[in-house]
């Protein structure tokens, strides 16, 4: 805004001093606008005193350029080793401080829980969510109110109850029946492993789950796969820090919002279909239960229970529930074939706890340390959201010694916590011994944070910590995971987007 008063000043200015103009030539006139232009920049971006350091911006783009695109999170923890553990990058014209170490990203997340709850504006997402934001980027009353009603609605369709668990153990009936399927030969697990945990989150809010085999669902997996990756790449970056030229721009960013748009016509069938024989006294799943909220008319409309706010909470469900359990069992599966003796020894414990006759339930993990200690390092070490979700200071204050101002868009670095060397013995080795104690019980790690803490702590963590375990021990307790010969395996080294994601791999899954 203040360019476009400063610039129309100018212009005006020029006009009223014609004759001056007349002797000013073209070359002179460009010179002066991108003199004019950078010192607007530079006014604009000033930093106020003891604001955290950083790498030096260009003009107009910040350091939007310095960031390594295909492994960012790695470009970010080594510049913390540059700048300290609070850092500052300017992406385009937002101001973006990173905060990094277990201490730190604590003290942000859950000492200063009220500063930090919020979200920045992102025109990336305001385009998505259509000015919405949905769950992930609304704030104030309406996320409030939106995520204890979600929570709610999901506690009691079996988040968290053994009744879910019932629904799982039969997901993975079916898990282990397509992979059986295979009879042996190698495959790409990936897409099996995204519609099996799909299924979950589709029951709890649509109320139903889809076969593998279904165009459809297959269709909206790829699409929502696809988008997640891109919102995390240059594209999305671009978009957030140059909205109004992008939106103009042919690129792969189109293909977020198409992406989205088409998974949020696929949820609106679904609407309404539930409207047709929607009944307030016996809802099925989230949809009904919305629709009753929504139909109650009580709320006000700026805390979103309306049709918009439902599908858009459908879509934050939908993603955030398929994307990150299965790309962790992904990442499990790559780590028990790196680590045949793990694989062993997990499947002897199964074997001595669970057997092979019975469906594993969550009554077992008590008894079973090695495998939740194999699960937890798995979860460790694949760093499935590498940055975080982005949140933003509320108010003025300061952090690590150093100021940040009200408005600020704040880092929260996960990547720090779960490699932290201060507090993972081999931070860079995978090692279940992290989860465990001299007797080889169980122990909690303070700095195991992949959902995140505090006030905006994953809002799925009891139905992904269900999900993991239910599914990888039933996995194991049926097969043994092995890789194509020569094939190279990586736990750090993936793909990129918003969430870290393994490269393409093949297994065999051989009945045991
Ligand atoms: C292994 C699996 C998962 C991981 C690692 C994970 C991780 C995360 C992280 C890091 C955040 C951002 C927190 C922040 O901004 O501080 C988040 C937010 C969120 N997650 Fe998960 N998540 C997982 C599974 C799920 C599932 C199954 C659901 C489905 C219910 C879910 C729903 C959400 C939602 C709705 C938010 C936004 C919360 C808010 O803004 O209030 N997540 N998750």
């Amino acid at each position: 805004m203040f360019t476009l008063v400063c610039v129309t000043a100018f212009v005006s200015n020029m006009h009223l001093s014609g004759l001056l103009v007349e002797y000013v030539d073209l070359k002179t006139s460009l010179v002066l606008l991108v003199v004019f232009l950078l010192l607007v920049d530079y006014l604009q971006n000033r930093k106020p005193s003891n604001y955290p350091p950083g790498p030096m911006p260009l003009p107009f783009f910040g350091n939007l350029f310095n960031i390594d695109s295909k492994q960012p999170h790695i470009y970010l923890t080594k510049l913390a080793d540059v700048y300290g553990s609070v850092f500052s990058l300017r992406l385009g014209r937002t101001q973006t401080v990173f905060v990094n170490g277990y201490k730190l990203v604590k003290e942000a997340l859950v000492g200063q829980a009220d500063n930090f709850a919020d979200r920045p504006f992102s025109p990336l997402n305001d385009r998505i969510y259509s000015g919405d934001g949905g769950l992930f980027f609304s704030n104030g009353s309406k996320w409030r109110k939106h995520r204890r009603f979600i929570l709610t609605t999901l506690k009691n369709f079996g988040m968290g109850k053994s009744s879910l668990e019932d629904a799982i153990g039969q997901e993975c009936y079916c898990l282990q029946r397509e992979m059986e399927t295979q009879k042996g030969q190698a495959f790409d697990p990936r897409a099996l492993l995204t519609s099996a945990v799909s299924n979950i989150i589709c029951q709890l809010v649509f109320g139903r789950r889809y076969d593998y085999a279904d165009d459809t669902f297959q269709k909206m997996l790829v699409l929502l796969t696809e988008a997640i990756h891109l919102e995390g790449t240059v594209w999305g970056e671009m978009y957030d820090a140059f909205p109004s030229i992008m939106k103009h721009l042919p690129g792969r960013h189109n293909d977020i919002f198409s992406n989205y748009g088409h998974i949020c016509d696929f949820i609106k069938e679904d609407l309404d279909r539930h409207k047709q024989n929607h009944d307030p006294s016996d809802p099925r799943d989230y949809m009904d239960t919305y629709l009753t909220e929504m139909n109650k008319g009580s709320g006000d409309s700026a805390d979103g229970f309306d049709e918009v706010g439902l599908v858009l909470n459908c879509l934050d469900l939908f993603a955030a529930g398929t994307e990150t359990s299965s790309t962790t069992l992904q990442w499990a599966l790559i780590a028990l074939m790196k680590y045949p003796h793990v694989q062993e020894k997990v499947q002897a414990e199964i074997d001595s706890v669970v057997g092979q006759s019975r469906q594993p339930s969550m009554a077992d993990r008590a008894s079973m340390p090695y495998t939740d200690a194999v699960i937890h390092e798995v979860q460790r070490m694949g760093n499935i959201v590498p940055l975080n979700g982005l949140h933003m200071a509320e108010r003025d204050t300061t952090l690590g010694g150093y100021f940040i101002p009200k408005g600020t868009a704040v880092m929260p670095m996960l990547t720090s916590v779960l490699f932290d060397e201060t507090e993972w013995e081999t931070p860079h080795e995978f090692n279940p011994g992290h989860f465990l104690d001299a007797e080889g019980k169980f122990r909690r790690r303070d700095a195991f944070m992949p959902f995140s803490a505090g006030k905006r702590v994953c809002l799925g963590e009891q139905l992904a910590r269900m999900e993991l375990f239910l599914f990888f021990v039933a996995l194991l307790q049926k097969f043994s995971f092995s890789t194509e010969e020569g094939a190279e395996l990586s736990l750090e080294e993936g793909c990129v987007g918003i969430t870290h994601t393994p490269h393409p791999f093949k297994i065999y899954a051989h009945l045991r």
